[in-house]
């Protein structure tokens, strides 16, 4: 079993395995290099040779103890035939939204458009650098990307105005999400994925009246059926205020926290195995703060199973040597 199978499965503690959100992007110089020549954010992913490659790059450099797949959420709405491009400078961007259009899409046109991905997959875990090692595929969660295919871009602090005004609307394509997540899920772990992982990103801006029904049922439906293929399955319900609920009721293999709450609270009211935790913007600081800051969480889930991550992604302006060093602390500890 992989050390990080084992810290979920066994709720071993002695060792910390570590694998980081981002750990494929813009802070690594050849990633750049290759994201240079290949303007099309979305035909990048969709080809296979180079997105395998991408994924493979922090583990040519860094003793990390699992690859994600390089791709984005956004390969679902694609999927679907909703247009999403990646501006500069911007982030995502989608056309709007067409239920008519979406619902005629079937499994074969589905798969067929995210091919790529799962070819991706397979070559990644032929690779001799991912032996032994888990590799993680992942979905975004229903809100998530309910948020994108009606905002059409990132919220930011807020969503458009009228954004819950299409009932019939929202639930239609909520609808149509479960069967496609479970379908890319399927397709991610039969190509090779060992482990799912769950991005909620826009789960704190809900009130709390609105989690039910937008991310704990939805986010419970997907649990269950990755544990029902006897894969471990991660949730990062990112910005809620209340992780203990939120364990109680949708109950994942592991939990992903991010760098907003206390791990002191976390430790005492959560049960599950944990992931992450650290603030990526500590990783611009200098070393001393990064061994103090990673001693500080390693410390607090000593007794714990605890899978060392970030409380969000890797960001672009990261020094590479950081990051090194960071799971060279991990590491040694
Ligand atoms: O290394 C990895 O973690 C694997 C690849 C991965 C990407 N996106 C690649 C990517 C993963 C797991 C994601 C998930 C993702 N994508 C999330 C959930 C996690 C989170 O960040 O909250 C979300 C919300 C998205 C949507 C998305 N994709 C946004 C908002 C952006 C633009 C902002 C940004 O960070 O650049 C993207 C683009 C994106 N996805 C890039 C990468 C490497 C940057 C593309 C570029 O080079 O311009």
């Amino acid at each position: 079993m992989t050390i990080i199978q084992n810290t979920i499965k066994d709720k071993q503690t002695s060792t910390k395995p570590i694998w980081l959100m981002r750990q494929a992007g813009r802070y690594l110089p050849e990633f750049r290099d290759i994201r240079k020549s290949n303007p099309d954010f979305i035909n990048l992913c969709l080809d296979y040779s180079l997105s395998s490659k991408i994924t493979l790059q922090p583990l040519e450099r860094f003793n990390l103890d699992a690859a994600i797949i390089f791709s984005d959420i956004l390969m679902v709405p694609y999927g679907l035939r909703q247009k999403v491009e990646f501006k500069e400078n911007f982030g995502p961007k989608l056309d709007e939204l067409n239920l008519k259009e979406i619902l005629r899409v079937d499994e074969i046109d589905f798969i067929k458009r995210l091919f790529p991905i799962y070819k991706s997959i397979k070559e990644v875990s032929n690779n001799k650098l991912t032996k032994g090692k888990d590799i993680i595929g992942f979905v975004g969660a229903p809100w998530t990307l309910l948020v994108y295919m009606i905002n059409k871009k990132s919220p930011k602090d807020d969503l458009i105005k009228g954004f819950f005004k299409d009932d019939f609307l929202i639930n239609r394509i909520l609808n149509v999400l479960e069967k496609f997540l479970k379908i890319h899920i399927e397709h991610q772990i039969n190509s090779g994925a060992t482990i799912i992982q769950i991005f909620d990103s826009w789960a704190g801006l809900l009130k709390e009246k609105d989690l039910p029904n937008y991310v704990y049922i939805p986010t419970l439906n997907l649990v269950n059926f990755v544990k029902s293929l006897n894969i471990p399955v991660i949730c990062f319900p990112k910005g809620i205020k209340d992780y203990k609920k939120f364990c109680e009721i949708v109950n994942p293999s592991a939990i992903n926290i991010d760098y907003t709450v206390d791990p002191s609270l976390i430790l005492k009211e959560i049960k599950i195995p944990v992931q992450g935790g650290l603030d990526p913007k500590i990783l611009l600081t200098d070393k001393e703060n990064i061994k103090k800051e990673t001693l500080k969480y390693l410390n607090i889930f000593k007794d714990h199973p605890y899978i060392f991550n970030l409380g969000h992604g890797v960001m672009p302006q990261t020094n590479p040597d950081m990051v090194e060093y960071l799971i060279k602390t991990v590491k040694e500890s």
